[in-house]
């Protein structure tokens, strides 16, 4: 029997600049599995992920060109693992579960990063440029911790 293929969706405040950068690691990591991003808020839907966000993961090679979109609850039922940037967006995603299988999918982005187990990742809008660098460093450990885990779990 064919196994179905893992399916993530990465979630932060805005959606534009965390959550598509978690996006674009996995998706490289993981080009078959479902891989998709959203923001609790709505302020920016449709917008680009930040300049300063595209530009510092441009530069490692993930270039971010999807446009923001909100988490909605159909996402609990479409997405295996449904992965929060820090606990405020942990603690939203948890209040709006209906079940425990929903909830259950629920965890923070680093749930399965050897480096950085259980630690937010900082919200860099409101800080410089080594900010984006300090995220995307925190992403692309968390996201090997995330690939291993699930390709254990699906036994791929
Ligand atoms: P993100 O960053 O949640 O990583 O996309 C933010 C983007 C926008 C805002 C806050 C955080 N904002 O307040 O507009």
């Amino acid at each position: 029997m064919k196994e179905k293929k893992p399916s993530v969706m990465f979630v932060c405040l805005g959606n534009i600049c965390r959550s598509p950068a978690a996006e674009a690691i996995l998706q490289k990591m993981e080009p078959e599995w479902f891989v998709a991003s959203s923001g609790i808020g709505s302020w920016h839907i449709g917008h680009l992920p930040d300049s300063r966000m595209r530009q510092a993961a441009l530069s490692r090679g993930f270039p971010l060109t999807k446009k923001a979109q909100q988490f909605l609850l159909d996402h609990f039922q479409e997405f295996d693992l449904i992965l929060a940037a820090d606990h405020e967006v942990l603690h939203h995603l948890q209040s709006h579960a209906k079940t425990p299988g929903e909830k259950a999918k629920v965890h923070l982005i680093t749930a399965f990063s050897e480096l950085y187990r259980n630690q937010e990742i900082p919200d860099p809008f409101y800080r410089g440029d080594e900010a984006f660098h300090e995220v995307l460093d925190m992403l692309e450990e968390a996201c090997q911790g995330i690939s291993k885990q699930l390709r254990k779990s699906s036994c791929q």
